[in-house]
């Protein structure tokens, strides 16, 4: 088990890779990315036995921006007659897994195996079971990994469900709600999805919380949040959604959003206005360190080329507002799936 595969966005293997690269030298761990522009995916090899597995657990998962989902493992070449006994050869060589996931790289490529990894669900599942290299009782056992760059090659890998995304690919299955304004409303549904336990949704998304929604027209933002029972202040000068309105929990304000600034402290303020990253990741630093709300999420467009240095500027331009007024806060930032050229961040004061 010699490297690490790590799904990304098309388009930003790159970021993945230098993000990955710049924490392998910060654990000390000899290793290098290996790349193809728009394969959707990124090899992290590390040439001494037991690295690869070393820096998986060096590293929080929580921490990787470009990465949507990860895997410990190794290559297989596989027989068209019989693809499924070097799979199950190779699975002997690592751990016993709860469950596993048929994966391709996110592209049209990786789409044209749908046929293949669906053929092949049934074989692997009984093979896997008998040979019991997967138990599916034992949830705390990891998760196997079955991603198939062609009829014959597969990469045969292992994640940890609390080190890694919850999602084969690490792609969600949400649906856009019928009722919603815009697709965009997703983007902050997924946001609470990787942001927010689970377990804390009920607390930290709670009926009767105060938001501001910053550059919220037609209101697929707004949507989620008035979805959560709360109260929401839309700031924008566009038009909101006239259903969302009549739901009586909308305040729409005409205004500025650089310039707007609530009475009193909000719960959450979320923000998808199309600027600069550095304009955004000051609005973002303003409204913790102003104490203008407890939590947020902002999006950093990034159509520029340097987009890795560009995010990891705004990052800590933010650490660094935190630090000079004595917030203590939590800072992470995610592509998400549903993320096209932009980065989500948010922050959460800590008490
Ligand atoms: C991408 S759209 C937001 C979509 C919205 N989140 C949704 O889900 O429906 C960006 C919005 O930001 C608004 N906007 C741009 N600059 C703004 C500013 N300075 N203040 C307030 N709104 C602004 C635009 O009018 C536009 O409606």
């Amino acid at each position: 088990m010699q490297e690490l595969l790590l799904h990304c966005r098309p388009g930003f293997e790159g970021e993945a890779a230098a993000e990955m690269q710049e924490l392998a030298n910060e654990q000390g761990i000899a290793g290098y990315p290996v790349t193809r522009d728009g394969s959707a995916l990124v090899r992290f090899v590390c040439p001494q036995t037991g690295d690869a597995q070393q820096l998986m657990q060096a590293i929080d998962f929580r921490q990787l921006i470009f990465a949507r989902q990860w895997a410990l493992g190794s290559w297989v070449e596989l027989d068209p007659e019989d693809r499924v006994s070097p799979i199950i050869t190779a699975c002997a060589q690592g751990p016993i897994a709860s469950l596993f996931w048929l994966e391709t790289a996110d592209t049209n490529d990786g789409k044209a195996l749908a046929a293949l990894t669906k053929k092949l669900r049934g074989p692997l599942e009984r093979a896997l079971t008998k040979t019991r290299f997967v138990r599916p009782n034992k949830t705390e056992l990891p998760r196997l990994h079955l991603c198939f760059e062609s009829g014959q090659k597969v990469f045969v890998g292992w994640s940890w469900a609390d080190n890694g995304a919850p999602w084969p690919m690490g792609i969600p299955r949400l649906r856009v709600p019928k009722e919603a304004p815009s697709r965009s409303t997703l983007k902050l549904e997924e946001a609470w999805h990787h942001f927010i336990p689970r377990d804390d949704w009920d607390m930290r998304l709670k009926a009767g919380m105060t938001a501001v929604d910053l550059g919220a027209a037609p209101g697929g933002w707004t949507w989620q949040l008035v979805n959560r029972l709360m109260k929401v202040i839309a700031v924008d000068n566009g038009p909101m959604d006239r259903r969302l309105m009549d739901s009586g929990q909308v305040e729409h304000v005409q205004a500025d959003g650089y310039m707007y600034k609530p009475k009193r402290t909000v719960d959450w303020m979320v923000c998808d206005i199309v600027d600069k990253p550095a304009r955004s990741s000051a609005l973002a630093a303003k409204w913790i360190t102003q104490k203008l709300c407890r939590e947020l999420i902002i999006n950093f467009k990034l159509p520029m080329k340097q987009r890795y240095p560009e995010v990891m500027q705004c990052l800590a331009h933010i650490q660094d507002a935190l630090d000079e007024v004595g917030i203590k806060a939590e800072l992470a930032c995610k592509q998400l799936y549903t993320d096209r050229e932009e980065v989500t961040c948010h922050i959460r004061v800590l008490r």
